[in-house]
């Protein structure tokens, strides 16, 4: 069966900022083979979902969307559907006998592969897949479709080694492979060509860049800071995300001197208390992390510190959860992404006895997002009064006479003002929720 070339494509993105970057790669490769993108599944002569397994909702999500695709496709046989990302990755073919309907599988590390692999569909009418296990060819390195502005994330780290025993990602993105710092930098010189001014280095574990083995380059994570912040127009310089057992004496330096990186760490913690961090095996113990932040405060007394904290990890007592509340109050962050635990089939602690049952979960969450919030709040209420400086990035989305742009800490701020966007501006801060800022342009 030959089908007609497709001129029109609809790709939807789930998942963290690697993913929304891979899907700029994806959108590259597919604009590259003729094709426009369209707002609306109906519209696309191919669907492209670009999927997260990194939580079992993310599943569930995506099942709703394959089966609306699934529909499409009946009314239109000509349509083609490619899942991408890392739930395709996890699953494999078994995707197929679940999603019959579904064309051409891709895995995060194989997104170069996904113009041949359309092509035989298309020439053959053979189902199509390819997960390489490791990245060979950086999807760094493909075409990139941006949206204009003046933010922009490089990819400097694939994939990861450590193997925390919850987290499906290093079993779907690979072992840990650091990008070439060359590569890295003409990258962001050509986005400051492009009127970029802020760039967020992606990874995994960032601040691991450099030491795996096997690595051929010579320098460091801070040192690739320092060669980032060299790029003449580069105004901002920010990194995500980094692991706390791999924060270095020259990282914070980088982060405490005058320089283009900005005052924000975010250093998910997961756990407050010892038994689960090592049940997690995230490397670190409860003082060690708590050392290090009263270390950080000390030398970057501006600093604005997130954090990810899971509730409900297998066998979590009740003493358990309160240190973690105990932490969190001690470390008084920012802002903090809070999760359910959600059992990844493959990981170590999918295997685990002592589940928690979903209410304890539930009221853990609110417990915890209580306290989160209300210091989130709290720091963000300091803030008034101050002066800060703003980098623009567009209208807000309630009121267009309203720009929104983010402090060096990545707190959002709106604010009335001429500015426009990729402008720095100073703004004085009026009001806070704990989310964000409210303020006016000072003159
Ligand atoms: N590489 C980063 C982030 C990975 S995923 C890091 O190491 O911190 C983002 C967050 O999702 C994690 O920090 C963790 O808090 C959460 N997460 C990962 N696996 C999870 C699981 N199985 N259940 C619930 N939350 C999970
Ligand atoms: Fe997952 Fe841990 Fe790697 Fe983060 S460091 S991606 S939580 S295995
Ligand atoms: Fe990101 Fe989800 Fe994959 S969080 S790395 S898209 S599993």
């Amino acid at each position: 069966m030959s089908r007609s070339q497709p001129q029109t494509y609809y790709l939807r993105s789930f998942g963290c900022q690697m993913n929304d970057h891979d899907a700029e790669r994806i959108a590259g490769v597919l604009e590259g083979m003729g094709m426009c993108r369209v707002a609306s599944p109906e519209e696309g002569d191919i669907l492209v979902f670009n999927t997260c397994s990194i939580r079992e909702k993310a599943d569930t999500r995506l099942a709703g969307h394959l089966s609306l695709a699934g529909r499409l496709k009946k009314e239109d046989p000509g349509k083609l559907i490619s899942v991408t990302g890392c739930l395709a990755q996890s699953r494999r073919e078994g995707f197929f006998a679940d999603f019959p309907f579904v064309d051409v599988l891709v895995g995060p590390q194989s997104l170069h592969e996904l113009p041949g692999l359309l092509e035989e569909r298309l020439a053959s009418g053979r189902r199509s897949s390819a997960f390489a296990e490791t990245t060979s060819s950086w999807s760094a390195d493909l075409p990139r479709v941006r949206v204009d502005g003046p933010l922009a994330w490089v990819q400097i780290v694939a994939g990861c080694s450590n193997f925390c025993s919850y987290c499906i990602v290093p079993h779907v993105r690979g072992p840990e492979a650091s990008r070439p710092a060359e590569a890295i930098v003409r990258e962001v010189e050509g986005l400051v060509a492009a009127g970029v001014r802020e760039v967020t280095l992606l990874g995994q574990n960032v601040n691991a860049y450099g030491a795996e083995p096997g690595y051929v380059g010579d320098i460091s994570f801070p040192m690739l800071l320092e060669k980032v912040c060299s790029v003449p127009g580069v105004e901002r310089v920010r990194f995500m995300t980094s692991h706390p057992k791999d924060v270095s004496a020259d990282l914070i330096r980088m982060l405490a001197e005058p320089n283009q990186v900005c005052e924000h760490l975010h250093l998910p913690v997961q756990s407050g208390s010892d038994r689960i961090l090592s049940a997690m095996r995230r490397g670190y113990g409860r003082k060690a992390y708590l050392d290090l932040v009263r270390r950080l405060r000390h030398e970057v007394p501006t600093l604005s510190l997130t954090t990810d904290l899971i509730v409900a990890f297998p066998g979590e007592s009740e003493e358990d959860f309160e240190d973690t509340l105990t932490l969190v109050e001690e470390c008084a962050f920012d802002a903090a992404y809070t999760f359910i635990y959600s059992p990844r089939p493959g990981t170590t602690a999918a295997a685990l006895p002592g589940r928690l049952p979903a209410g304890l979960a539930e009221d853990r969450l609110k417990r915890l997002v209580a306290v989160v919030q209300g210091q989130a709040l709290e720091a963000n209420q300091a803030l008034i009064g101050r002066r800060m400086s703003v980098l623009v990035e567009r209208p807000s989305r309630q009121d267009p006479k309203v720009m929104m742009g983010r402090t060096r800490g990545h707190k959002p701020v709106n604010f009335a003002g001429h500015a426009r966007s990729g402008e720095l501006v100073d703004v004085e801060v009026l009001e806070a929720t704990s989310t964000s800022l409210r303020g006016r342009q000072a003159i």
